[in-house]
């Protein structure tokens, strides 16, 4: 099959690149490289480097390829940045997306693969959140992916359009063979700070709220490998042959902040300088995944589950790393402010236990 990937240089997009073309599919990249980095996208692959809002580029790239489906990444992402420009979010994430879905349909695409999110529950009253869960936005990022969704469901209803709403839990990790990363500018993430806090790349983390009502006062996350994501999105558009589908995807397990600087320490085998400091505002307490009907109905299950795993796979990133994209792969050195031992280039990470034999592309 041949997809066009809207958002294929950031953090998910990219891994999910990697997946379609590691099961035999032809990709397409869109992206505007405000968020995202052309080094983050195979050489072999095409970028069109350019923004959603440009309707005629769009619509010069579905002329130009006879597309089977769309997987749409491109959107701002971030909750508490959300809270603070608020209708940038809402127009920018909304508008968009309506957009290249109305092209879709110009161009008789009719599989779509949408990047929605938990955030869309708010701060639900029953965890794990299951996907008929109330939708009740926390944040107008949430507000804006929902949105969306209606959208999708408008296009099916009327123009037979399939789609799959795939509700991300948070992304973490990098791909198990050192292909792909996170490099966020700035990093707001909590994984990625901590690791580096460790490292001694940043002085000090801070933990937003200590007092949530949660069992040590600070937020429960739902970690997903972005490996395990992005074969889920594999999974889904088996699905969208025939029908939509709604799923959520989390490990159905939830650490706390303080599980996650826990884990870091453990993994890195150095502490994490940390303080407290206020709530960020739009955080819900808790967010853990009810995943049963992606793995009901499509067979999906999670295969780096365990938060020391994943952990794992971004501090080795990091470490071949150290600046993101910016600088793939230097020399580590005493001059990095790192006495970590170097990785080789192109170094073959062991995969953490069974997700050895499902991730490693039959041909490299
Ligand atoms: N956190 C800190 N200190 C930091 C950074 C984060 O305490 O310096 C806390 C946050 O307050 C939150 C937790 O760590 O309690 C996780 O925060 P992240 O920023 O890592 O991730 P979010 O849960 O805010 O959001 C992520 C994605 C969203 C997605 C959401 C789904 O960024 O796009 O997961 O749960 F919608």
């Amino acid at each position: 099959m041949h997809y066009l990937v809207t958002g294929g240089a950031g953090f998910v997009g990219s891994h999910v690149v990697l997946a379609l073309r590691d099961a035999g599919h032809s990709v397409v990249v869109f992206d505007n490289l405000s968020t995202g980095h052309r080094a983050a996208v195979p050489p072999d692959v095409p970028l069109v480097v350019g923004n959603l809002s440009d309707q005629a580029l769009l619509n010069t790239v579905m002329e130009n390829a006879k597309f089977d489906g769309v997987l749409h990444f491109a959107a701002l992402s971030l909750v508490g940045d959300s809270m603070r420009v608020p209708f940038t979010y809402l127009r920018q994430n909304y508008l968009n997306s309506l957009q290249l879905i109305e092209l879709c349909i110009h161009h008789a695409i009719r599989r779509f693969v949408f990047s929605s999110t938990a955030a869309l529950f708010g701060t639900p009253e029953q965890q794990p959140i299951m996907e008929h869960a109330t939708v009740n936005p926390g944040s107008p990022y949430g507000e804006s992916k929902f949105l969306i969704e209606r959208v999708l469901h408008w296009a099916e209803t009327i123009y037979g359009m399939h789609s799959a709403c795939l509700r991300y839990f948070n992304a973490a990790g990098s791909d198990p063979m050192g292909r792909a990363g996170e490099d966020h500018r700035p990093e707001t993430h909590l994984i990625p700070l901590a690791i580096d806090t460790a490292l001694g790349r940043r002085p000090a983390l801070s933990i937003f709220g200590a007092d949530y009502a949660t069992a040590d006062g600070t937020c429960v996350r739902d970690y997903i490998h972005v490996t395990d994501l992005a074969h889920a999105h594999l999974m889904a558009l088996e699905q969208i042959e025939t029908r939509s589908v709604t799923y959520n995807v989390g490990n159905t397990t939830g650490f706390s902040n303080l599980d996650v600087i826990r884990a870091v320490e453990r993994v890195t085998g150095r502490n994490v300088n940390w303080s407290w400091a206020g709530r960020r505002q739009g955080d819900p307490a808790t967010l853990i995944a009810g995943s049963e009907r992606l793995r009901r109905e499509t067979g999906w299950i999670p295969r780096i589950a365990a938060l020391d795993d994943i952990v794992e796979t971004a501090f080795r990133w990091r470490l071949t790393h150290p600046e993101g994209y910016a600088a793939p792969l230097p020399a580590m050195s005493p001059a990095t402010g790192m006495d970590m031992p170097a990785i080789p280039l192109g170094a073959d990470f062991p995969l953490p236990g069974a997700a050895e034999e499902f991730y490693r592309p039959a041909s490299p």
